[in-house]
């Protein structure tokens, strides 16, 4: 797909303007880590706030939790992420660049790679003849499995008995309280447990800025439903979230629903899509992953754990282990859709020309500039900045021309700037100027609150 800006000159700008920071900057980085700054972090709460709201707080059927970080060894090995959370990975001996195995073989050979084994990728790289993309060699050590878990230690002892992982997913902190969720919600099905936190993936390939990073934010929801209902449930959470995508303003253009075909999905998914959006940096990239995961995770813990976790229908006396539709979401990749969705420069007049950011208000970081007209106005117009950011996160800026301070607001996504001039003493009206459509408004100064809050509406 066309894209008028470059992936670099929009990470330039978020960037430069406070969004991101590179981690750990001053010590010359970390490598793929990074700091959301005094915008990002207001954006991401933001939009974490949003997707609380519309999961959570105003839905009939779902609760949510906050789960340790940390969880019992066991967990990891009943879901399987102790076992099968690798990817396969090879070693250039001569140039000593790392790769993962599967990308290596299907970027020099064009073919498939997906669920081989070690063993298989040894010799398809043999049969190939596949060099290092780095220094052209072919001398490559056998193809061996990593782990993506961080792995560390609880307690004094470095010992076997006291590994612990970061979780590399939210979700199975849902899972093992599913039994608690249930007895104290009281809930009946079909219901939805959801959680937002930080999971860890030691990535081999991590990249493209924010998209893939090994330290990220996901919002997931497991929603619980009796078995032969789960497929309607995946349609309705499939349109729900691509509802949420669209109602942000994302481009339509550039978002699409792909469903996994039959040897992508995995062995227990019923049925799995993504909503995909055309970021600048390839043609289609997971935003939003739905997935119908039938009882596979409730029956593995009750397995490993030894405890019920079936549901007894009130209605039906009939017992079984429930299915589970699983939406999931990262924070950093609904952010870097925002962010590449929303950058825009436009000429103004003949020679002017300004950056905008055309997000949705709701999930902007600063939603109100007051700008007084002259220093002299600055007693009135810090009241009104008083008064209106014990609503909204507002600005207060006195410094340079008035066009100025529109330029900088527009290119961190304000929605308004609210220009306070000396009729405004007489008449008690201030100036709201759009960043969208840059047309301005007089409006009573009562009534200003009331206009932002409508704009923010999602
Ligand atoms: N729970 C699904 C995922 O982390 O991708």
């Amino acid at each position: 797909m066309d894209n008028k800006y470059s992936f670099e000159e929009i990470v330039s700008h978020l960037k430069t303007s406070g969004f991101v920071y590179q981690g750990s900057e001053i010590y010359g980085g970390l490598s793929n880590s990074w700091d959301f700054g005094i915008l990002g972090s207001f954006l991401k709460k933001n939009i974490k706030d949003l997707w609380w709201k519309k999961f959570i707080e105003t839905s009939p059927y779902n609760v949510g939790i906050d789960s340790a970080l940390l969880m019992n060894t066991k967990t990891w090995e009943a879901s399987g992420h102790l076992k099968g959370f690798a990817d396969s990975m090879v070693d250039c001996k001569e140039c000593k660049s790392r790769f993962r195995a599967d990308q290596l073989i299907e970027q020099a050979t064009g073919l498939s790679a997906e669920g081989k084994t070690s063993e298989e990728m040894d010799k398809m790289i043999e049969d190939n003849n596949v060099v290092c993309p780095n220094c052209g060699k072919h001398n490559f050590t056998n193809a061996r499995p990593f782990n993506l878990m961080f792995k560390t230690y609880i307690g004094t002892l470095e010992d076997a008995k006291s590994v612990v992982y970061l979780r590399p997913e939210t979700a199975q902190g849902i899972f093992v309280n599913f039994a608690n969720v249930a007895r104290t919600s009281r809930k009946k099905l079909p219901f939805g447990i959801g959680q937002i936190g930080k999971s860890f993936r030691n990535e081999i390939t991590p990249g493209n800025f924010i998209f893939r990073v090994r330290e990220f934010e996901q919002m997931e929801l497991e929603f619980f439903c009796k078995p032969g209902t789960d497929l309607d449930w995946y349609k309705y959470w499939v349109d729900y979230c691509y509802d949420f995508v669209k109602k942000l303003g994302i481009n339509e253009e550039k978002l699409r629903i792909r469903p996994h075909s039959k040897e992508e999905l995995a062995f227990y998914s019923k049925g799995t899509s993504d909503i995909e959006y055309a970021f600048p940096f390839t043609d289609w990239g997971e935003v939003w992953g739905i997935a119908d995961r039938t009882d596979y995770d409730l029956k593995k813990h009750s397995d490993y754990s030894g405890k019920e976790l079936s549901y007894l229908d009130p209605e039906t006396n009939e017992k079984y282990i429930p299915y589970c539709v699983e939406p999931s979401v990262g924070v950093e990749r609904l952010f870097l859709m925002i962010c590449c969705d929303a950058y825009d420069k436009e000429k103004i007049g003949d020679n002017d020309e300004r950056i905008v950011m055309h997000m949705h208000p709701a999930v902007a970081p600063v939603k109100a500039c007051i700008c007084p007209l002259s220093k002299k106005l600055s007693e009135p117009a810090t009241a009104l900045f008083n008064d209106l950011c014990k609503k909204f996160h507002c600005e207060y800026d006195e410094a340079g021309s008035i066009g100025k301070r529109y330029r900088r607001n527009d290119a961190i996504g304000t929605p308004f700037c609210i220009t306070y001039d000396f009729d405004s003493l007489e008449d008690q009206c201030v100036t709201l100027r759009d960043r969208d459509t840059m047309e301005q408004k007089r409006l009573p100064i009562s009534e200003v609150k009331d206009y932002i809050k409508k704009a923010l509406e999602f």
